[in-house]
């Protein structure tokens, strides 16, 4: 394992904080402040001994083994590190364990001691991510990070090593064959990276935090994070580019518009594949959480009400609002989605939850995401028609850093 420091410092919001300021990193949500500034290259963007040591640490969400950290990210991706530590990912997210008195409360009704709320909790899975210590002990990174998203990189097999290597030793990536782009491809998505190309995993990785699929963390009263629509939850604070075309890039990944990638690829096209994944998947992750459910309760509430708005938006908002042809291939995966949810719907609406029916809820979960991987692979050209109806903000990008030249390009 690379560590970039052993120091067992614990760091706080604050300490971010003044690290931004030391970058020069002001005037947070005003981009125009913050573009053009100089960076001083010499001086590695990141958190000095950003690990904290701990007993045990759950690996739901993130590999410790591969854990790499943004340290490995920044030199090539300043304008992503920048943005990602002014979100809440970075700033909050962590901190949320130590601060908040609500805390303390759902971990008291959960068995956990104050003290491991932050160290070795379940609580780690979406508050913070995993990594080993050199001396292979579990250790705690307090933020939700690059990898908590994009797939842990690190290790001799990792994709971090192919990652942004074109061919030989003086090949650019503007040199890089077709082939050697294919094969570099399928490499880090075989070792685990999770690129704008993946949309399924991706919208799955969102979904798997912002729901909680957890009976008694929910009873214990841990918010449901309701309502968490990919396309405005992804467009804010999350927002993060490498490819700067800025007219582009506010909305789209622009390396997932890259032709090599496939054809017909608009930025208007990816957001409604976006916010129809995005019910999709919030369909089959609810769906897979309500089998995990005991009886009618808060928990199952929330997830009916989740799978009831989902199931709402696509059968009435969308299908039949557009009356698709039954085979007109743009919608074919929505209307499967419709047909498979359709009698869950009915028989919730009419007796509400029955822990008899988990097999019926988690196989059509499955299902689902059958369809909902096929659905990713779309351009969105073919389902223009869903624009007329509004379903979703195309508003301007409203994140905290906006970044206005290309350093890969002027490679
Ligand atoms: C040596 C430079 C370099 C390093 C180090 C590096 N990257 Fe990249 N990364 C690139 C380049 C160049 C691209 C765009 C080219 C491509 O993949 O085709 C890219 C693209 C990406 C993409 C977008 C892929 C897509 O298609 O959407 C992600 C995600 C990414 N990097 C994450 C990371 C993370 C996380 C780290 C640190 C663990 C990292 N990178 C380290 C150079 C680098
Ligand atoms: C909360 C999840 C999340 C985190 C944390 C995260 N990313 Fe991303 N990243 C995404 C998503 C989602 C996209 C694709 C955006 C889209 O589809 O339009 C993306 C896209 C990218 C791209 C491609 C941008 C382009 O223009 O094509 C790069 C490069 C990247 N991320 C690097 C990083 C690095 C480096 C970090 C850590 C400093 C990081 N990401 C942290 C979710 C995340
Ligand atoms: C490892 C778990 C995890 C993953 C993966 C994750 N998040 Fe988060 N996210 C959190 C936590 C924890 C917070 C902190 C909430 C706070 O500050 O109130 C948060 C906060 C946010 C916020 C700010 C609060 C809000 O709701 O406006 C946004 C936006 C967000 N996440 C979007 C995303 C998107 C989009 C993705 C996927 C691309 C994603 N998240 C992936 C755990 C995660
Ligand atoms: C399945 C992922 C997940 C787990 C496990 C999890 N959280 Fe969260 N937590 C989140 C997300 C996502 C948010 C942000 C919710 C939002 O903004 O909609 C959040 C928000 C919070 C908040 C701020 C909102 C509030 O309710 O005051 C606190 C505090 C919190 N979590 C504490 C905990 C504690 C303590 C544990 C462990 C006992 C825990 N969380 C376990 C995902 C999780």
């Amino acid at each position: 394992m690379h560590v970039a420091n052993q120091g067992m410092v614990l760091l706080g919001g604050a300490m971010i904080a003044g690290l931004l300021a030391a970058l020069g990193f002001q005037g947070v949500g005003d981009p125009a402040q913050v573009a053009g500034e100089q960076i001083d290259n010499s001086q590695p963007v990141g958190f000095p001994g950003s690990v904290i040591e701990t007993k045990a640490v759950n690996d739901a969400v993130n590999e410790a083994g591969k854990f790499a950290g943004h340290e490995k990210c920044v030199d090539c991706h300043r304008t992503e590190v920048k943005s990602w530590m002014a979100s809440k990912h970075s700033t909050r997210a962590f901190d949320l364990l130590r601060t908040s008195e609500n805390a303390l409360d759902y971990a008291e009704s959960l068995g956990i001691a104050p003290g491991e709320i932050a160290r070795s909790s379940l609580c780690l899975d979406c508050h913070a991510s995993s990594k080993n210590n050199s001396d292979h002990t579990p250790g705690v990174v307090p933020s939700v990070t690059c990898e908590s998203c994009h797939g842990g990189a690190d290790g001799e097999d990792g994709w971090l090593n192919r990652h942004a290597v074109y061919g030989t030793r003086s090949t650019s990536r503007q040199q890089e064959t077709e082939e050697h782009y294919l094969l570099r491809e399928e490499f880090c998505r075989e070792a685990g990276q999770i690129r704008s190309s993946q949309l399924y995993e991706m919208t799955k990785r969102c979904f798997s935090c912002h729901v909680i699929a957890d009976e008694a963390l929910s009873e214990a009263g841990h918010t449901h994070g309701a309502g968490f629509e990919y396309v405005e939850k992804s467009m804010g604070e999350v927002r993060h580019n490498f490819f700067l075309k800025p007219d582009e890039n506010l909305k789209v990944a622009t390396l997932w518009l890259e032709a090599r990638q496939g054809e017909a690829r608009t930025a208007a096209g990816r957001l409604r594949v976006m916010f129809l994944l995005g019910q999709m998947v919030d369909l089959e992750v609810s769906l897979d959480s309500l089998s995990g459910g005991t009886e009618e309760n808060d928990y199952t509430d929330e997830l009916i009400g989740r799978i009831e708005d989902a199931y709402e938006l696509l059968a009435e908002d969308v299908v039949e609002e557009l009356e698709p042809e039954e085979d007109d291939p743009g919608f074919a995966e929505i209307a499967a989605t419709v047909g498979i949810v359709e009698p869950i719907y009915e028989a919730l609406d009419e007796d509400g939850f029955d822990p008899e029916n988990k097999d019926v809820y988690s196989k059509a979960a499955r299902e689902i995401a059958l369809q909902a991987k096929k659905f990713a692979k779309r351009n969105g050209k073919e389902l223009s028609a869903i624009d007329e109806l509004e379903l979703f903000s195309d508003d301007e990008f409203d994140g905290v850093y906006r970044p206005v030249e290309s350093r890969i390009e002027k490679r």
